[in-house]
């Protein structure tokens, strides 16, 4: 069995958030939920423990102290937020892997409001210059997290980043939470993942999927 990570979910109380602290708290994972609101991270904590009394998980109040004992720090909260929250976990996220999985939609689900040179993980990255930084979990949308199999195919979920090792344990944790991982390239790949969701969400809203859809590269 691998080595137990600890990984802190910061935003653990949104849709995201609770869907992937439940999923990895599955496995060999030590999970510690940070959420604004105290009485609602200490609810996802509940529905875990109840869906699996095992779990090794545990809502802590700041979210410096989460990242500070983590292996792993997901940040699981929009685009706006990841700045306000990176100057918060910055110091204790020295060489930590950290996961992006924002996409950084504008207000009217069309477009993106990164410039397309550049997108949110990198950004994040250059706000944490001494993390390593790895998209993950932003082409699968939170209500694919109960059932990771849509149309009786596991979905894929993208994998993307600079450091290897931090790309490889990462891609443990997609499988981890139900998901077929590729390993799509190094962290500027992001810009085509984050443009990917924009286009299902997209084709969600026009086809009208019901949030349950994802991606699957058919091959030989
Ligand atoms: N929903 C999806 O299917 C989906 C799929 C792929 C990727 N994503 C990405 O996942 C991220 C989260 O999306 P979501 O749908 O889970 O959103 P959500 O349900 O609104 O949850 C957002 C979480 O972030 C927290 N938060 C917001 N502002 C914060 C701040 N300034 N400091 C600390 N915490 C803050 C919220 O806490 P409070 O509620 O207490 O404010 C909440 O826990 C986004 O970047 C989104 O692009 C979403």
């Amino acid at each position: 069995m691998n080595t137990k990570q600890t990984i802190a979910v910061i935003g653990a109380t949104g849709n995201m958030g609770s869907n992937i602290a439940k999923n990895l708290s599955r496995g060999n994972n030590r999970v510690l939920l940070f959420g604004n609101e105290k009485e609602k991270a200490e609810a996802v904590l509940n529905d875990i423990k109840n869906s699996n009394s095992s779990a090794d998980v545990e809502a802590l109040e700041c979210p410096a102290d989460a990242s500070w004992e983590a292996d792993i720090i997901i940040l699981a909260v929009p685009y706006q937020a990841e700045r306000e929250i990176a100057e918060k976990i910055k110091e204790v996220a020295n060489q930590k892997i950290v996961i992006s999985i924002a996409n950084p939609l504008n207000e009217n689900y069309d477009g993106l409001v990164t410039a397309p040179d550049t997108s949110a993980a990198e950004q994040l990255q250059k706000l944490l210059p001494n993390s390593k930084v790895v998209k993950a979990f932003n082409t699968t949308f939170a209500a694919d997290f109960a059932t990771p199999v849509i149309d009786g195919k596991q979905a894929d979920a993208f994998v993307a980043g600079n450091d290897e090792e931090a790309v490889n344990t990462v891609t443990e944790l997609v499988k981890t939470a139900g998901f077929n991982p590729i390993v799509a390239g190094d962290l500027k790949v992001s810009r085509t993942l984050e443009n990917m969701q924009l286009l299902l969400i997209q084709l969600g809203i026009k086809y009208n999927y019901n949030w349950l859809a994802g991606w699957k590269i058919l091959h030989n």
